[in-house]
């Protein structure tokens, strides 16, 4: 059966169970900011269970575009994506577990024809009622259904929830391991459809309360159905990405080079986050280095780092007319946004083949510079960190070359990197200007990298021996790359590590002259007094300070070119997100 037809039937059968069909929502949520793409069918009707608004109808049916970037190191085995269709049917407060339970079991064994003794339900360890309705109503008995604890649903931090039963496929033997494993377990059970059963929501504080009218939200995979459907090994080779994957194979030179299934792994992945990042485009999502935007940005590197891989002649950009010819007629943003959708993968190819030549120069340096066979952490972070160099190409480049990068150090520079965007700027340095401080020499102007010890920790002005995790300390170094709060600038930030330990820089400050103090947050490990660490600017904090400062500057030089020497400067703010900038002059400025 083809994919367009396993929609059709789909949708149909539920209409003709008095659901109203709804088209898919674009994969940027509406209205919710807990979510940065829609990641699964029920997420543009959450409202709608929660009560907070009425439903068109209390029963509804579509096949919704979906995004998890959750799996994304997962993907390139047989049966995990990024995008995918997910067809569903909702009630709300229309029926519950009896119902959903018999649509799903009458769908899937008379309409698409599946053998029930291969069907293998799971229910939540608590839900009895759903193991009595799976044997009622389809005849399954309780020894084929798998209690498991991880048969909860919820699309996020909060809102609706409830337990879920799953419908395991048995793929048969030729998929397992041979080891007897169970749905849940390995490869030969392949889920195919999920029923929630909604019946609370959860709160911001983590507690739960009953929903007014229990519902059901249920999400099958249209990629793994169309695998069942049209008896693939994965689904890949199905319908929805073969002519994906063969476009792609028949232009990697290197496809037969590549070691084991290494050559198979690059092609499913290049073709999911190909397609992925065409509907994402198609969508209206643009590459840029932060949310979304990131998303998209990463999804085609990865892809470029696997095309590479392959040697694929023309890159990506050519497979959009096959991504179209696949589902263009479904959604007709991506046939109207062809154009738009390869412009933008064309010019984030030539964008990321720039970064790549730069990085290679400064991994070169840093090859030459490692040793025992092993990148350093830090080295390999900065590549990534400063040069936009994606980490798996630093180790695909340095293992060809038989060296290893650090992986640890660099995930705990990462791991500093994410608190550092969460980190609270409400910061007090009280009592460091009454203490006598030591001075430290400042090497920031031409490095932001240096190695130095702690001469004095201190809390609210008085002096202390040690700090642990979670412990915010005020530390002065010998030797400090950070740029102090002045002039309207704010205090450069970033990360000391040492050993074992890391700590997050918040903010630096001078309150006397010649000494410098940094604002830190112990993350792991213990920082004492005369401990020795390294100490690493964020570059990107740096970079968009100086920015910033220098638009200040030549403000105030066109200010003055302008007006004349009236201008006064009164004041200004220079951060790396904005600055601003104060001036008095006599007259109203006229229109330019
Ligand atoms: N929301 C559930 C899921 O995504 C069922 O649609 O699995």
């Amino acid at each position: 059966m083809l994919s367009q037809q396993i929609r059709t039937e789909f949708l149909n059968f539920f209409e003709q169970h008095g659901h109203l069909r709804v088209p898919s929502a674009p994969l940027i949520p509406r209205d919710d900011p807990s979510l940065l793409l829609v990641s699964a069918g029920m997420v543009p009707f959450k409202a709608y269970f929660l009560g907070q608004k009425v439903a068109p109808q209390d029963r509804l049916t579509s096949c919704q575009k979906a995004f998890r970037a959750t799996d994304i190191d997962e993907v390139g085995d047989l049966s995990h994506d990024t995008f995918f269709e997910m067809l569903g049917n909702f009630s709300f407060g229309a029926y519950f577990k009896a119902e959903a339970i018999a649509y799903a079991f009458e769908l899937l064994t008379r309409n698409f024809g599946l053998d029930p003794a291969r069907l293998y339900p799971s229910v939540h360890p608590s839900d009895e009622t759903s193991v009595q309705l799976w044997e009622k109503v389809a005849g399954i008995p309780a020894e084929r259904i798998s209690r498991l604890e991880e048969n909860f649903w919820q699309a996020g931090p909060t809102g609706p929830c409830g337990v879920d039963s799953e419908i395991y496929f048995d793929l048969g033997e030729r998929f397992g391991s041979g080891q007897g494993e169970r749905p849940g377990q390995g490869e030969r059970y392949l889920e195919i459809w999920n029923l929630v059963f909604m019946d609370s929501e959860q709160l911001t504080d983590g507690s739960t309360v009953p929903l007014a009218h229990p519902g059901v939200d249920t999400g099958m995979g249209l990629e793994r159905m169309a695998m069942v459907l049209q008896g693939c090994d994965s689904i890949f080779d199905t319908d929805l990405f073969a002519p994906i994957q063969e476009d792609f194979a028949g232009r990697a030179s290197k496809l037969a080079e590549q070691p084991g299934d290494q050559g198979a792994r690059h092609l499913r992945r290049l073709s999911d986050h190909a397609r992925a990042a065409c509907m994402l485009i198609a969508d209206g999502v643009v590459p840029s280095n932060e949310g979304r935007g990131y998303v998209l940005r990463r999804l085609l590197r990865r892809a470029s780092v696997s095309a590479l891989s392959l040697g694929v002649e023309g890159g990506l950009a050519p497979c959009v007319s096959t991504v179209v010819a696949v589902l263009g007629e479904t959604y007709s943003e991506l046939a109207s946004g062809a154009e738009r959708v390869r412009a933008v993968i064309e010019q984030e190819e030539v964008r990321f083949e720039e970064t790549l030549s730069r990085g290679l120069e400064h991994f070169e340096e840093v090859l030459a510079s490692a040793e025992g066979g092993t990148i350093a952490g830090s080295a390999a972070f900065r590549l990534h960190d400063t040069f936009g160099f994606p980490l798996e190409v630093t180790e695909d480049l340095a293992s060809a070359r038989g060296v290893e990068i650090d992986r640890e150090g660099v995930e705990r520079l990462l791991k500093v990197q994410r608190e550092q965007a969460r980190a609270s700027r409400t910061i007090s340095l009280a009592g460091t200007a009454e203490t006598d401080l030591p001075p430290t020499e400042f090497v920031g102007y031409d490095q932001l990298e240096a190695s130095g010890q702690v001469r004095l920790l201190l809390r609210q002005g008085q002096p202390l021996d040690r700090a642990g995790a979670g412990e915010e300390v005020e530390v002065v170094l010998d030797v400090s790359p950070f740029y102090a709060e002045g002039g309207g600038q704010v205090g450069d930030r970033g990360a000391l590590t040492w050993g074992d330990g890391s700590a997050l820089v918040l903010d630096t400050r001078a309150p006397q002259a010649g000494a410098r103090v940094q604002h830190c947050r112990v993350l792991e490990g213990e920082l004492r007094q005369g401990q020795d660490v390294r100490a690493t600017v964020d570059r990107e904090h740096r970079a968009g300070c100086a920015a910033h400062h220098s638009a200040t500057h030549l403000l105030n030089a066109a200010l003055h070119h302008r007006l004349g020497e009236g201008v006064i400067q009164r004041g200004s703010l220079v951060s790396a997100e904005r600055a601003t900038f104060d001036f008095s002059w006599p007259h109203p400025l006229s229109e330019y």
